[in-house]
C-alpha cells in the first residue's frame, strides 16, 4: 500500500475515458455521456470481484459507514458495537447517525474480541461493526453467529481490507453489508471514495435513494428512477473521475496483494530471528492482504527496544499503543466529549447532564496488547536497497537483543 505506487497508463486511459464526455456526474446526461458510466461500472466489477450482489459507491469510507448505517435504521437511542482499536472514523460515524458508540476489547487478531462482545450487548444494540484492521480478517464467523443469536446486522468496516478472503470468502460479504475505503493510503484507491457491498438488494435501494438526496431510484435501479421521494437523503455521491481510477486500481488489486505478500514473507523471516518475538494471528495467512505486517514483543519495554534500534537504523516501526488516530485510550476528544453543537450533544442530554462517559482505561485486555505491539507498513513497490535495509534493521535488532 498505497495503491497510487502502481498509477500508470492505465488510471490516465480510465481518466480520459470521462474527460472526453465532459460528464462528471454519475447520473443523467444522456447521449453527452456517450455511454460512459464509470462509477456505475466500478460499483458492478467492485461487488462482483468479491462475490457480492450489490455495490453502492460513496464519497469515502467514512461515507459508506454512515450510509450503510443509515440504511439499517440506526438512529438517536441506538447503541452499535466497535472495537476499540481502529481509525477515528468508525465511531465519527456512529455519533454523526446519531447514535452512542461502544467499546470491545481487540485479541490478538487486533480485531474484535468476540467474548467482550457478548458482554457489551444490551437491548439498546442496533448494529455490530467489526473492523478488519490492517489487512487482515476479524472473527468475523463467531461475530456473525452472535449477532444472529441476538438478531443484530453485522456491519463489517473493510476499509483497510479490500482484496482479503477468509477461508476463501472476500471479507465484506459475511455481514449484511461491508464498507470500505479507498482513500489516498489505501491499498487501492481513487483519492477519495468508499464503497458497500451487499447481497440485500432491498438494502442497497435504500442506500442508493439515501445517498443521492433521497431521489426515487425505484424506476431505474442503478441509474435515477422518477421525481418520487421515500424518505430525507444526503448527498454522498462518487464522481465519475473516482470511479474510472477505481476500475483501474481494481484491475490492479490481485498484482498489489501479491507482492504485499512477497514483501511482508521477507520481513517477517527476518523478524522471526529477535528473541520471543511472535506475530500476529492472521485467521488465513492465504488470504492476507499483506498491507501491514505485526508483530509483539514479550512486553512493552522490548517493543520500545528493538523500535529504539529500528529507528537508529532509519526503520522504525508504528507503535500502535502510542497511536492517537487509532486507539481508544488516545482518543483525548472522545473521553473530553469535545463537539462543536452548543448543546454538547451527543454527550450530553437536553438538560445539560452527561449521556455518556468513555474512561480511557476500560479496554486493558487492548491496552496489554497494543504495548507489545509494532506494525510496519508493507509497500507495493520496495526496491531491493530498502528492503535490504528493513531486513538488515531487524537483524540488527535480533542480535543486540540476543
Ligand atoms: C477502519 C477504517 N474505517 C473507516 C475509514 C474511513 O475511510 P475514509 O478515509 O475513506 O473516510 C478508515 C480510513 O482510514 C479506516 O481505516
Amino acid at each position: 500500500m498505497p495503491g497510487f505506487e502502481v498509477f500508470g497508463e492505465e488510471e490516465k486511459k480510465e481518466i480520459m475515458d470521462v474527460l472526453d464526455t465532459g460528464v462528471l456526474f454519475r447520473y443523467e446526461f444522456g447521449e453527452q455521456r456517450k455511454g460512459v458510466f464509470k462509477v456505475r461500472e466500478f460499483e458492478k466489477k467492485f461487488a462482483s470481484y468479491c462475490g457480492a450482489k450489490c455495490g453502492q459507491a460513496v464519497t469515502s469510507g467514512t461515507a459508506a459507514l454512515k450510509v450503510a448505517m443509515a440504511a439499517l435504521g440506526v438512529g438517536p437511542g441506538d447503541e452499535v458495537i466497535t472495537q476499540g482499536f481502529t481509525f477515528v472514523a468508525t465511531w465519527e460515524a456512529i455519533f454523526d447517525a446519531g447514535a452512542v458508540p461502544v467499546f470491545t476489547e481487540v485479541d490478538e487478531t487486533l480485531n474484535m474480541d468476540p467474548a467482550d462482545l457478548e458482554k457489551k450487548i444490551t437491548d439498546r444494540t442496533k448494529v455490530i461493526i467489526p473492523v478488519h484492521m490492517l489487512g487482515a480478517p476479524a472473527r468475523i464467523e463467531e461475530i456473525i453467529a452472535i449477532g444472529d443469536k441476538h438478531n443484530i446486522p453485522v456491519l463489517e468496516d473493510t476499509a483497510q481490507a479490500a482484496g482479503c478472503t477468509l477461508n476463501g470468502k472476500y471479507l465484506g460479504t459475511f455481514g449484511r453489508c461491508g464498507t470500505f475505503s479507498f482513500d489516498p493510503v489505501k491499498t487501492m484507491t481513487t483519492g477519495e471514495g468508499g464503497m458497500i457491498i451487499t447481497d440485500d438488494e432491498k438494502l442497497w435501494r435504500r442506500m442508493s435513494e439515501y445517498h443521492d438526496h433521497g431521489h426515487d431510484h425505484v424506476v431505474n435501479p442503478g441509474a435515477r428512477g422518477g421525481e418520487g421521494r421515500n424518505f430525507i437523503g444526503f448527498n454522498y455521491r462518487m464522481m465519475e473521475l473516482q470511479g474510472a481510477i477505481g476500475l483501474a486500481q481494481l484491475a490492479k488489486l490481485d498484482e498489489m496483494i501479491l507482492s504485499q505478500k512477497k514483501h511482508k514473507t521477507a520481513l517477517k523471516e527476518a523478524a522471526a530471528k529477535i528473541p520471543g518475538v511472535t506475530f500476529r494471528t492472521i485467521l488465513d495467512e492465504k488470504g492476507d492482504s499483506a498491507t501491514f505486517f505485526g508483530f509483539f514483543l514479550p512486553d512493552g519495554e522490548k517493543a520500545g527496544a528493538v523500535n529504539e534500534i529500528l529507528r537508529q537504523n532509519n526503520c522504525g516501526a508504528i507503535a500502535f499503543g502510542e497511536n492517537t488516530w487509532h486507539f481508544y485510550p488516545k482518543w483525548e476528544h472522545l473521553a473530553a466529549g469535545s463537539t462543536l453543537s452548543r448543546s454538547g450533544w451527543p454527550f450530553k442530554d437536553q438538560n445539560g447532564k452527561r449521556r455518556v462517559i468513555y474512561d480511557p482505561a476500560v479496554l486493558p485486555q487492548s491496552a496489554a496488547i497494543m504495548d507489545r505491539l509494532l506494525v510496519f507498513q508493507v509497500p507495493i513497490n520496495l526496491s531491493g536497497e530498502r528492503l535490504a535495509e528493513m531486513v538488515g534493521a531487524l537483524e540488527k535488532a535480533a542480535n543486540e537483543l540476543n
